[in-house]
């Protein structure tokens, strides 16, 4: 059975009566441009073909009721009793959607939903934003309301940012938003412009492998935060609107009006937007030997100098470039998650057998290594 048959069924056994629809959402890997959304920078994600899928029906009593089949608990409670800081885990992701747009002034009807969330959780796929997205377009139908697909990410994101507590960028939303099969997504976010790029590496005889490190730390939350207020002091030290606009060639002289701390951050910032636009480069000339020293480069960078990699993302990444990858990276927030890498297919088992390896060797929790293909963003399945 197909995942939106399956989650309409369970729909059906829950509520008593059918769902009016089935939409579906994706996780993201990030190319490159890793911690640059902030920053009014560019980033490269595409889509996974692991989605998030609602199955929803709008209620006229102003109610909204949800479960997730991966999680025991429910949901219920009248829209307008909901405020920040109310809700923990999944709930307050489905919640804080409806939220943001009613506080933006939408009508927003009660709701049943039955989520089933196919995005692994914890290994960096943006198995959040999946769940806020798929919320936000059902919500979107369901009451008419007539947003864009950037609207819906915008949506998202301040749900986040403002619900659920979390200060993220837009990439995540905006690439399960607005990613197409085929293709990864170059956004800029201070034009926010999006231009789809093929990204098609088996066309090069490659394969994108995503690497699982199955951990998380702790320190992610707070240290993403950190950095992003880093950011954006150093900006107003520099008197610019933000990082985004220090050129490269005037980088040095910014670096030297800056603590050495704030310093490596901003090296990464700006360093990082002028490899999104090389690896882009690379990808429009088939370039994927270039695209591959980016996307190592980029590793680097997050490790050195944003410090926001950790042992388990390195080893992955060492090891993967040992046993013939073309490049590698963590990709995501960092401090654990999910790195991936580029690899010719005839390297696939040995890049595997090493990691897998290299892990075992360390005492770490096994990885979990698999190749990702880009998907379509998020709609209505049924
Ligand atoms: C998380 C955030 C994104 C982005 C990345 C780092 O995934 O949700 O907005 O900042 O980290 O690039």
């Amino acid at each position: 059975m197909t995942a939106e048959d399956d989650v309409a069924q369970r729909f059906e056994q829950e509520y008593g009566h059918p769902a009016d629809g089935v939409w579906a959402a994706p996780g993201r890997v990030n190319l490159i441009g890793e911690h640059v959304d902030y920053n009014d920078g560019l980033v490269l994600p595409f889509a996974l073909t692991a989605r998030t899928y609602a199955a929803a029906s709008a209620r006229d009593d102003g109610v909204v009721r949800a479960r997730l089949v991966q999680a025991d608990g429910a949901l219920e409670e009248a829209i307008t009793a909901l405020s920040p800081g109310s809700l923990q885990e999944w709930p307050a992701y489905v919640a804080g959607v409806l939220w943001v747009l009613r506080e933006a002034g939408h009508r927003v009807p009660g709701m049943e939903l039955l989520l089933d969330g196919r995005v692994p959780v914890g290994a960096g796929l943006s198995s959040s934003a999946a769940l806020e997205c798929s919320v936000a377009l059902a919500a979107n139908d369901l009451a008419d309301l007539g947003l864009g697909a950037p609207d819906l990410a915008k949506v998202a994101q301040h749900a986040e940012n403002d619900f659920v507590g979390m200060p993220c960028g837009l990439m995540d939303q905006m690439a399960s938003m607005v990613c197409t099969s085929g293709h990864a997504l170059l956004y800029d976010v201070r034009e926010e412009t999006a231009e789809q790029v093929t990204f098609d590496p088996a066309s090069a005889g490659a394969v994108l492998l995503v690497i699982d490190t199955k951990v998380k730390h702790e320190l992610g939350e707070s240290a993403y935060a950190d950095r992003r207020r880093t950011c954006e002091e150093a900006a107003r030290t520099l008197g610019v609107r933000s990082l985004r606009d220090i050129e490269p060639a005037d980088l040095e002289a910014a670096l030297a009006r800056l603590s050495h701390a704030a310093a490596a951050r901003v090296r990464h910032v700006v360093g990082e937007i002028a490899r999104v636009r090389r690896a882009v480069a690379a990808l429009r000339a088939g370039d994927w030997a270039g695209l591959g020293q980016e996307m190592t480069a980029s590793h680097a960078s997050l490790r050195d100098d944003y410090e926001v990699s950790c042992a388990e993302l390195d080893v992955a990444v060492e090891a993967a470039l040992r046993a013939g990858a073309i490049g590698a990276r963590m990709t995501g927030g960092g401090f654990g998650g999910s790195a991936i890498a580029l690899v010719p297919r005839t390297a696939v088992d040995d890049v595997t057998a090493t990691v897998q390896a290299a892990f075992a060797e360390q005492g770490f929790t096994a990885p979990d290594v698999s190749p990702a293909e880009p998907g379509s963003g998020a709609a209505r399945v049924r």
